[in-house]
């Protein structure tokens, strides 16, 4: 017997057919219309004479149904399908009779009477379900190594969805602020963010490496130099660093530079565009101008550069105590969440933990504090506005903190302290959970940090910011007080963007590497193109850029960056689906110049 041709079970071509609706699409007002619809098969039920499918493609669902009196060849094919079958039907639409209308779906007062149904492809069991009435759950690892299925689930569609609307709306608002949308190479040498490089080498210049941007950096500022003013890019930057929820090795920013502009025309550009994003995004637009707090308000009300608005305020009360009152070493932070009522023992004993965990001391009977000393606690909880049922505790340093700016250390721990009180604790009340964006900005950044492991300043953004008018006589003598002219834009508790006012002129860019620690030579080697074009007529300028992926994970109500990037890589830094990155054959690396000192990961 000649073998059987596996072709004879081609499936049907989809020749001239052409579709008229989305699956997602079809209302009352379509009733009577012969509709070509065309998705997956999400659902199958099969009550014999009438067969259901529910079909699906990026709107949405429609039912089909296939009668077996009516048009028994198309009944007979739709008894094969299976789920993630793809299939094409032909029919008129109808009204469902009324005690079958589903209200879960957009589509549910209609359907389509299948009289034709075309097999356009068949598929294999999917390694989990799609319908989600149905599914067992799924482990992101599954999901992420069959990335294409698990696009095609809703909270993919939706979330993709949005961001092309948010896309849309970016350069919608910008081209009518009179931004020209430029683009600048990937393959460029270092731009120092904080994180190190990826690499790649070069097979013309052997023993030489390009880097991938940490960001346009320097280019947005050389496009200033060269006359374009108003400039923005949405932009794939690339950072080797420790990976999180909120934090992929490429990821995408807003990136924006302007001349001629102070902090203010920044802030000013920047919130119109979040209120246009928010009002594509679909939720509530924020009060403009947004909230402002300079760096030294935000770490003292806070404990932190990044404040989640949505709890209340921390408060010092070091003050309100005599001297002897309480053990406390630097500030005496007061904190309060709102309406936690009765904590369990477990739940005070895991939040002590923590503070211990944070070198903080903390003392949370306020009943005996208040026996103990009366007075002092009612200033305490006047300064809190403290209520019935809120959850007080107050703060100190476990012991003397060192380092330039030692109350920081403190002011931090304790503003970690508030933001996991307030996240443990607000699955009992939804502090957290509502859908409230509190945007705020935060001025005036100390112009750099101290980096107590290789003790020497670093910048606090980075070294093209511009300081404070008033302290650049500090740069050299007193850099732990020199500001700076940064800022960034805060999104419940989430950094959502950094920018600042640059340095425009040479000399003063050379005093600030100079105040980083960097020798004329490191600094030539590093930046010389940079300090040269410096020289040639820079305007004053400044920018800022936001991260895109953070923004849509916000808008959307996600936890995390991956679920707003299509093809995300985990903690690790891999790509599960296509399994990158990977070994090379020798030959490649010897084509580079190249060799293994260590053996690759199996
Ligand atoms: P910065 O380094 O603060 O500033 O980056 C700006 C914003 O980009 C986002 N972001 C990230 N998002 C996801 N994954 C990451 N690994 C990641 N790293 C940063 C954050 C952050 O606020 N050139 C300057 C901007 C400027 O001065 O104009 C810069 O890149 O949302």
């Amino acid at each position: 017997m000649p073998a059987r041709d596996p072709l004879a079970d081609a499936p049907d071509p989809l020749g001239s057919l052409q579709r008229t609706h989305y699956c997602g699409e079809i209302r009352d007002a379509d009733i009577g219309v012969r509709a070509v619809l065309m998705g997956w098969v999400h659902r199958k039920r099969d009550l014999g004479g009438l067969l259901f499918v529910h079909l699906r493609d990026r709107t949405g669902i429609s039912q089909v149904v296939f009668n077996a009196e009516t048009h028994p060849e198309a009944h007979a094919r739709a008894e094969t399908l299976r789920g993630e079958y793809v299939i094409a039907v032909a029919g008129p639409i109808v009204r469902r009779s009324e005690d079958t209308y589903n209200p879960n779906l957009d589509t549910g007062t209609v359907e389509l009477v299948a009289h034709e149904l075309y097999v356009l492809n068949t598929s294999e069991t999917p390694p989990f379900q799609l319908d989600e009435e149905e599914r067992a759950p799924v482990s992101e690892e599954i999901r992420l190594k069959y990335r294409y299925i698990d696009l095609r689930r809703p909270q993919m569609q939706r979330n993709l969805q949005l961001r092309h609307r948010v896309n849309l709306a970016i350069r919608e608002c910008f081209h009518s602020q009179g931004f020209l949308e430029i683009e600048t190479p990937f393959m460029t040498r270092s731009t120092p963010e904080g994180a190190r490089d990826f690499l790649v080498p070069s097979r013309i210049q052997p023993g030489q490496m390009y880097a991938l941007p940490q960001s346009p950096q320097l280019f947005k500022q050389l496009l200033m130099v060269g006359g374009y003013d108003r400039y923005f890019q949405i932009v794939r930057c690339f950072r080797d660093e420790d990976l999180r929820a909120d934090r992929q090795p490429e990821f995408t920013q807003i990136d924006v530079e302007m001349s001629f502009i102070q902090e203010n025309g920044v802030l000013e550009v920047i919130e119109e565009l979040m209120a246009r994003v928010c009002e594509a995004a679909g939720v509530e637009i924020p009060h403009l101008p947004l909230a402002r707090l300079t760096h030294a308000e935000a770490m003292e009300g806070y404990g932190s550069d990044k404040p989640d608005l949505r709890l209340p305020p921390m408060a010092v009360v070091t003050d309100l105590l005599a001297p002897g009152d309480l053990p406390v070493n630097g500030p005496l932070v007061a904190i309060r969440t709102p309406a936690v009522g009765k904590l369990s023992r477990r739940e005070r004993e895991q939040f002590r933990d923590y503070a211990k965990e944070l070198n903080l001391r903390v003392f949370d009977d306020f009943r005996g504090l208040t026996r103990k000393m009366p007075g002092q606690m009612a200033s305490i909880r006047d300064r809190l506005q403290a209520r019935e049922g809120d959850f007080l505790v107050l703060a100190s340093g476990l012991q003397a903190a060192s380092g330039p700016r030692p109350d920081e250390s403190v002011l931090s721990a304790a503003g970690s302290l508030r933001t996991r009180i307030g996240s443990v604790f607000s699955d009992r009340h939804g502090l957290l959970r509502d859908r409230d964006l509190r945007f705020l900005w935060v001025t005036d950044f100390p112009m750099f940090e101290w980096d107590s492991n290789e003790e020497h300043w670093t910048p606090a953004h980075h070294p093209f910011t511009s300081p404070h008018d008033d302290d650049v006589e500090k740069l050299i003598s007193a850099p732990e007080a020199c500001r700076s002219k940064a800022y960034d834009l805060v999104l419940n508790g989430v950094e959502l963007g950094s920018g600042s006012i640059r340095i425009h002129r040479r000399d003063l860019q050379s005093r600030v590497f100079e105040a980083l620690g960097f020798s004329a030579e490191e600094a030539h080697h590093r930046f010389g193109f940079f300090l040269e074009a410096l020289q040639y007529g820079t305007p004053p300028h400044g920018g800022i850029a936001l991260g895109l992926d953070r923004l849509i994970m916000l808008l959307a109500g996600e936890t995390t960056i991956r679920d707003v990037i299509p093809f995300p890589k985990t903690a690790k830094g891999t790509d599960l689906m296509c399994e990158a990155p990977n070994t090379v054959p020798t030959r490649n690396l010897t084509e580079l110049g190249l060799g293994l000192r260590v053996a690759p990961n199996a």
